[in-house]
């Protein structure tokens, strides 16, 4: 059953904003799916549903068959997890603590083991030892990994994340994307997560959803993703730099791949077939000479 199944959702804000236009969207339990789009495409509206912060003007949001309204909001609202795009939105309390603490005392978990998801979760993020810091006097990345950090305590069945490397520094980004790609694999938590980051996409991505203005209008994986060239240009989006790359190595008849590889990992391996091919094709002049 989709853990997450969106069914002609429109949403307009009060001022008349038409945010949402007949959203047809699933989300399979255990898949990993980026949503990208341009500044303004919807993506943070889109979240907002998913867990009842907003209500559709039209259509149906399911959360596992269970309409998102008022009376499954406790229900929902603790298996859809959710990171926002600015942490300042999300943390309100005293100290580091306490914020991560909330949910689960909400939830009555006990005080023997609210203290150690509170210590797993911050140290899942790098953060031990700042148990007793409050939230706002930290630096915008700090705050990214608190935010991160109390949604993760309560072991949602999905993490919704809205630009999750956004105020990361680099090293942040990388420990990220392995820290959610080991969720995703060990504890089956689905992610969801909009990003202006196209680099980190075929690295935390098996599908990718484009948004324009208010619609959804690709879906697909990542590799059909940016395969779609009229797709990524009408929708500000650029490749990753490294099958930029890669292209420009195509076009010059330096590398031949029938696929464009779209992480290290993969371009590492079509460097190798291409040398160890034009290796072979040397050896065998020789023996021809
Ligand atoms: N509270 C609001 N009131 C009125 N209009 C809003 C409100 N919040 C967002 N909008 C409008 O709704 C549309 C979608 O905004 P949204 O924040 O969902 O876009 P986004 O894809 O998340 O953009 P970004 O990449 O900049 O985060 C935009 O036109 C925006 O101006
Ligand atoms: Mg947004």
């Amino acid at each position: 059953m989709e853990l997450l199944k969106l069914t002609d959702v429109s949403y307009s804000y009060y001022d008349g904003t038409q945010a949402l236009k007949n959203i047809n969207l699933s989300v399979l339990p255990g898949e990993r799916v980026a949503i990208l789009g341009a500044n303004g495409a919807g993506k943070s509206t889109l979240f907002q549903l998913f867990n009842g912060l907003l209500q559709p003007s039209a259509g149906e949001v399911l959360f596992k068959g269970l309409p998102v309204v008022k009376e499954n909001y406790k229900t929902i609202r603790r298996s859809v997890g959710m990171v926002f795009q600015d942490p300042d939105d999300q943390l309100f309390s005293a100290t580091v603590h306490q914020e991560i603490s909330y949910g689960l005392l909400n939830l009555g978990v006990p005080k023997n083991s609210l203290e150690e998801q509170v210590s797993w979760a911050l140290d899942v993020v790098g953060l031990t030892g700042y148990t007793h810091k409050s939230p706002s006097r930290l630096s915008g990345g700090e705050k990214k990994r608190v935010a991160l950090a109390t949604v993760l305590a309560m072991q949602p069945e999905v993490l919704v994340l809205d630009e999750p490397t956004a105020a990361l520094d680099p090293r942040g980004v990388a420990q990220l994307v392995d820290l959610l790609n080991q969720i995703n694999q060990t504890l089956h938590i689905t992610l969801v997560f909009a990003s202006h980051d196209v680099d980190v996409v075929p690295l935390l991505a098996d599908r990718v959803v484009v948004m324009n203005q208010g619609e959804i209008v690709f879906s697909g994986t990542t590799a059909e993703a940016f395969d779609a060239k009229e797709i990524i240009r009408h929708n500000k989006l650029r490749l990753p730099r490294i099958a930029h790359l890669a292209e420009l190595l195509q076009r010059e008849d330096v590398l031949a791949c029938d696929v464009l590889p779209l992480t290290i990992g993969q371009a590492k391996a079509a460097i190798k077939t291409e040398v160890q091919n034009a290796r072979l094709e040397g050896k065998q002049n020789v023996l021809a000479k």
